[in-house]
């Protein structure tokens, strides 16, 4: 049987070029579209690198716009349609919600209209943990409730996910769909050719590290140590990005051998462990043979107290279980922080 072709939409950014090289170690063909709105070519220049594969199809379009989406519709037959595309940064939704909800929601109700107009497709939605919210029941599954989004960016992974599930269901589509809720995505490639590529001051706790490492920050601020948890810093549930992508190859796989069991699931992308920030901190400084400077400051509004996950179901039904450790991951991310540096050296 031929090559399946899966269309990786946000593909140039942090996931999305992780998961393209997967998809491509695993035999797909991949193509991507980026408007490149969020990221640079750094990492899909990785990609090429990492995979040798220099005939990628790339489009740079907005996936907004339905006629740029019909152009990769009509010159690829796409077997799945992995949707990254989107903006992601939870502060800023706050302060410009509207600029959140017609990107986040027009460029996937497009790419699903387009989806539909060719015969449907399988679709995996990049869905995020940010959908339970604050819950006092850990560790989170599947059956979870869902709670009040905490922030437009919530509100618009929430929503996609309803989108799809809609689209499933009504008659006609032909969409099957899929959504991983990812917990916290962090780390790089090993090879050092791609990762996260946040603009300006980073809001995530990982590239807020390795920039204070490399002395491009002063100080890391821990936003609270008085939290009713072992150290007083707030737990999450750490993913590796290589893990996160390997989860996505299990996904298309799972959808394009026609082994869902229905045609509309959710699997929650962790590793089940929950670690601090302090223990972060402490695992970098470990992992990487460097000093921190962290003072604790204030509680940063909106942060909970802690989420992690229960992996379970992914790890029986899509047959993958996070590998990497937390020191592979935290000198995935220092190695990259290096490479950074080199390259705006050039
Ligand atoms: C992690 C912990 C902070 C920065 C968000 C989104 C989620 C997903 C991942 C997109 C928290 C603490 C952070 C710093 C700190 N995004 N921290 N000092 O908020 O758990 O999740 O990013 O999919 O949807 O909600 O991630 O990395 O911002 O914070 O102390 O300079 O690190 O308080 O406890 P978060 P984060």
């Amino acid at each position: 049987m031929g090559k399946k072709t899966v269309l990786v939409t946000g593909g140039a950014g942090y996931i999305g070029s992780h998961v393209t090289v997967e998809l491509i170690n695993a035999g797909y063909d991949v193509v991507v579209a980026d408007n490149m709105s969020n990221c640079d070519l750094t990492c899909f220049e990785g990609v090429k690198e990492v995979t040798g594969r220099t005939d990628i199809p790339f489009y740079r379009i907005d996936c907004c716009n339905q006629e740029s989406v019909e152009t990769i519709f009509n010159a690829h037959a796409i077997d799945a349609l992995i949707h990254f595309a989107a903006y992601k940064a939870v502060g800023e939704s706050v302060e410009q919600p509207l600029k959140y909800f017609r990107n986040n929601l027009d460029s996937f109700i497009t790419v699903l209209s387009v989806a539909a107009g060719h015969g449907g497709c399988n679709v995996l939605f990049s869905s995020s943990a940010t959908v339970y919210g604050e819950t006092d029941r850990l560790p989170v599954t599947e059956e979870s409730p869902r709670q009040p989004a905490m922030s437009p960016y919530g509100a618009t992974k929430q929503m996609c996910e309803d989108i799809l599930e809609s689209s499933v269901k009504a008659a006609g589509t032909g969409i099957k769909g899929m959504a991983l809720r990812y917990f916290n995505p962090v780390g790089a490639h090993p090879s050092a050719l791609l990762g996260e590529l946040p603009r300006g001051v980073p809001n995530n706790l990982i590239p807020y590290v390795t920039q204070t490492a490399i002395g491009k920050r002063e100080c890391l601020t821990i936003f609270g140590d008085d939290y009713p948890t072992p150290d007083g810093t707030c737990l999450r549930d750490y993913i590796d990005v290589v893990d996160l992508a390997k989860a996505h190859v299990a996904a298309v796989g799972r959808m394009v051998d026609g082994k869902m069991k229905k045609d509309y699931e959710i699997f929650n992308v962790g590793t089940g462990r929950p670690v601090s920030v302090l223990e972060i901190v402490r695992a970098f400084e470990k992992a990487n043979g460097v000093k921190l400077n962290y003072r604790f400051g204030p509680r940063r509004a909106g942060d909970i107290t802690a989420i992690w996950a229960d992996p379970s179901l992914a790890n029986r039904e899509l047959g993958w279980t996070a590998q990497r450790t937390l020191e592979d991951t935290m000198k995935s991310a220092w190695e990259w922080e290096l490479h950074l540096a080199a390259l705006n050296k050039k």
